[in-house]
Parts: C-alpha cells; sequence; structure tokens
C-alpha cells in the first residue's frame, strides 16, 4: 500500500480527491497544530478535507474557492509568530494556486475529474476511423497454439539460434526476452561483436523472423537495445521497423534509465560549438512487440505481479542500476536482474514459457525459473551455456 492509499485508510478518506503532500520538517507543537486544524476546519469535506501526522500534511482537494481560502490564510498570517506555519501555510497556497483550473462551478475552482472533461468523445468510433496498429493488421499469422516440444523445455542449449529455433514449431513460446550483441566490438567468448551494420542487422533479422515465427498468437517479443550512437546507428529504430514492417504490434517502449554518468566515453564532439556537439546517454531501450493481438490469454490466478508492482512498472521509465557482477559471471554484457523481472512479471503468467535467443550468462533463464516460468535459452558461446547450466544448478535463487 503506497503511503497516500494509507493516509486515506487511517483517515477514512473515500471521496475523489487530488491529493498534495507537504513534507514537515519537524513536528508541529499543539499550538501550529490547532492553526492548521482550524484552518481546514473552515471548508467542508466536499471542498477539501485534511490528514495530519508528525512527519506530514496531506491535502485533499476536490473544489475550492481560493479566494476564501486565500482570505483565511492572510488571517492566519497576520496574527502568527510561527515561521513554521507561515512557510507551510504560504508552500500550501503556492502549490494550490499553482494548479491549473480544470474549470469553475459555483465560484469555486474545480481541481479533480481533469482526465474527465478531456476525455475524448466517441473514442472507439476514432480509433476504428484512425485504424490502430494498421500497419500490423493484414497479418497472415496461425492463430492455433502449439505446446513447446518436452524435450526443449527448462533447457539451455548451445547453438546458433537462427538454427536451433528452425527445429521448433510455430506459436509455441509466450514470451521472448532478449537483449541480443550489440555490435559495438565488445570481447564475446566464440563470437565477434564488430560486423559491418549490414551483415549485423541482417544476421539479427534472420533470428528475430524465427522468435516471431515460434511466438504464440498473443505472445510478446521484448527487446533490450543500446543503438552505437558514435555511430550514429539508431538500431532500436531499426529494430522496431524489422518488427512493424513484419506486422508485429509495437506495443511501447521502455526506457531503462542506467544512471549511468560516468560512461566510460568522454568525447564531446564539437566542444563549446554548435559545429558537432555529441550526445550522451545514461538509459538504453526496451522495445515491446505483441503478436496478432494485445491482449495475452491467460488465467488471472497466474498473475503474479503485486499492484504496487504494477502501478510502478506501467510507468514506462524504469530506474535500475547496470548489472555489477559480469565480472564472476565472466560476461562482458548482461543486464540485471531486476529488468528481467520486470519484463517478465508484467508481460507473462506463471507456467508460460520464456525464451531468450541470446541467453549469455542466463539471466533471463534464471529469473523465469526464480518466477515459475517454463524456460528455453540458447546461446552460440559454449562457456556462456556452460556459466548459465552452472548459474541455473544452483540451488540459491
Ligand atoms: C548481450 S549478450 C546477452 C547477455 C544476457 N542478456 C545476460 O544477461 O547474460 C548477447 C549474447 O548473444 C550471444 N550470441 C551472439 N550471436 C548468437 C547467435 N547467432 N545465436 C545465439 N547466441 C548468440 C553472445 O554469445 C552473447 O552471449
Amino acid at each position: 500500500m503506497n503511503n497516500l492509499e494509507a493516509v486515506r485508510q487511517k483517515s477514512g478518506i473515500n471521496g475523489e480527491y487530488k491529493e498534495l503532500l507537504f513534507p514537515l520538517p519537524k513536528k508541529l507543537i499543539f499550538k501550529e497544530e490547532k492553526i492548521i486544524k482550524s484552518l481546514f476546519n473552515n471548508f467542508i469535506e466536499s471542498e477539501m478535507t485534511f490528514d495530519l501526522s508528525d512527519e506530514q500534511l496531506t491535502i485533499f482537494l476536490n473544489t475550492l474557492d481560493i479566494k476564501i481560502f486565500r482570505d483565511e490564510i492572510d488571517k492566519i498570517l497576520s496574527n502568527n509568530n510561527s515561521p513554521n506555519i507561515s512557510k507551510l501555510l504560504q508552500n500550501i497556497v503556492d502549490e494550490i494556486e499553482s494548479i491549473k483550473s480544470y474549470g469553475f462551478k459555483n465560484n469555486k475552482r474545480i481541481y479533480i475529474g481533469y482526465n474527465k472533461e478531456r476525455k475524448v468523445k466517441d473514442r472507439k468510433a476514432k480509433e476504428a476511423n484512425r485504424n490502430q496498429y494498421y500497419y500490423a493488421n493484414s497479418n497472415n499469422f496461425p492463430i492455433i497454439n502449439n505446446t513447446l516440444p518436452k524435450e526443449y523445455e527448462n533447457s539451455i542449449i548451445c547453438g546458433d539460434s537462427y538454427e536451433v529455433l528452425k527445429k521448433l514449431p510455430d506459436n509455441c513460446i509466450d514470451l521472448v526476452f532478449t537483449s541480443p550483441p550489440y555490435n559495438f566490438g565488445l570481447d564475446y567468448e566464440a563470437n565477434e561483436d564488430a560486423h559491418h551494420w549490414d551483415k549485423y542487422f541482417s544476421k539479427l533479422f534472420e533470428i528475430f523472423s524465427e522468435c516471431i515465427r515460434v511466438v504464440k498468437y498473443g505472445g510478446r517479443i521484448v527487446v533490450n537495445i543500446q543503438p552505437l550512437f558514435s555511430d550514429y546507428i539508431p538500431s532500436h529504430h531499426i529494430i522496431s521497423n524489422f518488427f512493424i514492417s513484419n506486422k508485429m504490434i509495437w506495443k511501447g517502449e521502455i526506457l531503462w534509465e542506467k544512471n549511468n554518468y560516468n560512461c566510460k566515453y568522454t568525447a564531446w564532439g564539437s566542444w563549446k560549438s554548435p559545429s558537432n556537439p555529441y550526445l550522451k546517454y545514461t538509459w538504453e531501450f526496451v522495445e515491446i512487440f505483441s503478436k496478432g493481438t494485445l491482449k495475452k490469454e491467460g488465467q488471472q490466478d497466474k498473475a503474479d505481479i503485486t499492484a504496487d508492482e504494477f502501478k510502478k512498472w506501467v510507468v514506462a521509465k524504469w530506474s535500475i542500476a547496470p548489472e555489477r557482477n559480469m565480472k564472476s559471471f565472466n560476461h562482458p554484457a548482461m543486464f540485471p536482474e531486476e529488468l528481467a523481472t520486470r519484463v517478465i512479471k508484467l508481460f507473462s503468467f506463471e507456467n508460460d514459457i520464456i525464451l531468450d535467443p541470446f541467453n549469455g550468462a542466463g539471466t533471463t533463464t534464471f529469473i523465469a525459473r526464480r518466477f515459475n516460468r517454463k524456460y528455453l535459452g540458447i546461446d552460440i558461446a559454449k562457456e556462456y551455456c556452460d556459466i548459465a547450466n552452472n548459474r541455473m544448478s544452483s540451488t540459491f535463487f
């Protein structure tokens, strides 16, 4: 339960309100508390109400005659000698006055229902007219889903993903979550990471085409990618374009903020000149695609994401530190367990089958197992498959 829900429950507040929160640097003394309480008691519950604790004042705002409110505050300020209270009241007025007007009713400003007012009329008809995800409509995806053959279930396979995936039936995977090699020139075992971009993308798309084929109708493909900005290659756009040209629905994009401000790349381009400044990034991208339909079949009792996780993770900017443990897995480009956890819990149900065709040290498969999903991981390098297998056989998860 978040702080505001807890405050609402504690004080029995259940109307529709806009909540404003004012942390208190120190607990109010009795006299100060009395001032605050008498101010809010001038207003009826359908206008505003409040909750006061030792640490914070929460105001629940519905409609308010801001002039009357300001007059009340001015009255208090003219007789008040507590700097604490003056500052708090000034903050409250400033904050309330900074909220945009959502309309007026009987001289009172309305502070709730903004979305309702802006709601598009005849939304459904307009959506139909615009033809939502028009680029993916005329697909030929088979609708019947298949089961993954038993020999692939919960396994790590060493091989070229294209060759391995070719052996799987259509529509047998619920979620693909992966991060392909980025072509940055990293030191991988067994495979080079600095191809001509043409060659890189054609190899990648061969494997992604197989991913599209094996993912179920209603299944998802989620790709974590970092463009090579210094080559001016927008890999996230090129990859998204590939998926949408192949009739996958673009479900969205998550910005994975790594807060990696001390990135090793120190070039600034044209220092202090607009001639050619070099932009720096502290984040990576996570692109999400659905096959055939946005809605995934699944039993609600197999959804294991909590309400708090759901509320937090549907806001598509995730602040997660990069994986710090790569040395101990001897892999140069792992993503963190937290990233895999969020993707797997937000986009799949328990018991679903999760595939990572670039499984590396096995983060996806490890997290899939932790959350009671079935998994299939593929990597071309034997050393990484061994590491992933060791990780899977550890009892510590
Ligand atoms: C960015 S890493 C993935 C790391 C992984 N997400 C993790 O957390 O450990 C990409 C992986 O793709 C593998 N790879 C490259 N080409 C491949 C191919 N054709 N088939 C299968 N794996 C491949 C590399 O060996 C490397 O381990």
